[in-house]
């Protein structure tokens, strides 16, 4: 079985996700471990309550440097395939993405690269875009950037505000971040980005 890292620093609904759609046989791999680097990230309570392994690796106050080599560690410790970036708002640093090559992946609610950064679904709102969606990437050392490996589009509606154009972008999220992580772990799709290294 294919093991997953995940790591978060909030609500954990991408995490949660991913752990439903393998109890529901729709991927075939496993979480591993949660890293969160917040001690009150809701997806640390969620993980504990489906006993899943968890573990919170603070960043505050410590230099990125530093703090990736302590998430590296517990990540090889956990012999994890696959890390799987699911709200986890911090920058990697270049020594955390070379250590596994191919084998980071994000989601981000945008159509990348158009909006990346911050509040990505009140940037499309407000530039007044007539379709946004969500992205899964591989990870490279540049804000949410990276080779693309899927994407969902979901129109804005008349009536629209942010907050409902982002809870139909998260359901979207919901369902491609599984996808897109069986086809990584099939090989169905590698990062080519590497082979120009
Ligand atoms: C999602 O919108 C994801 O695309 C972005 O951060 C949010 C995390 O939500 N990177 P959750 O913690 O998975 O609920």
């Amino acid at each position: 079985m294919r093991r997953l890292g995940i790591l978060v620093s909030g609500r954990g609904s991408n995490f949660i996700a991913i752990a439903d759609n393998i109890t529901a046989g729709k991927l075939d791999a496993e979480i591993a471990i949660v890293i969160s680097n917040r001690a009150d990230a809701l997806a640390i309570s969620a993980a504990k309550q489906r006993g899943i392994p968890c573990h919170v690796i603070p960043s505050k106050g410590k230099d990125r440097v530093t703090h990736d080599a302590e998430v590296i560690a517990v990540l090889r410790n956990a012999k994890v395939d696959l890390v799987c970036l699911a709200g986890y708002m911090r920058l990697l640093s270049a020594d955390f993405v070379r250590a596994f090559p191919g084998r980071i992946l994000n989601i981000h609610p945008s159509l990348l690269p158009a909006f990346p950064g911050l509040d990505a679904q009140k940037q499309a709102f407000d530039a007044g875009v007539k379709m946004s969606g969500c992205t899964v990437h591989f990870v490279d050392d540049q804000l949410d950037h990276g080779q693309i490996i899927l994407q969902k589009t979901v129109p804005l509606m008349p009536g629209d505000d942010v907050d409902a154009l982002s809870a139909r972008i998260l359901e979207q999220e919901h369902i491609a971040y599984s996808e897109a992580i069986g086809m990584v772990l099939r090989g169905d799709v590698v990062d080519h980005t590497l082979e120009k290294k």
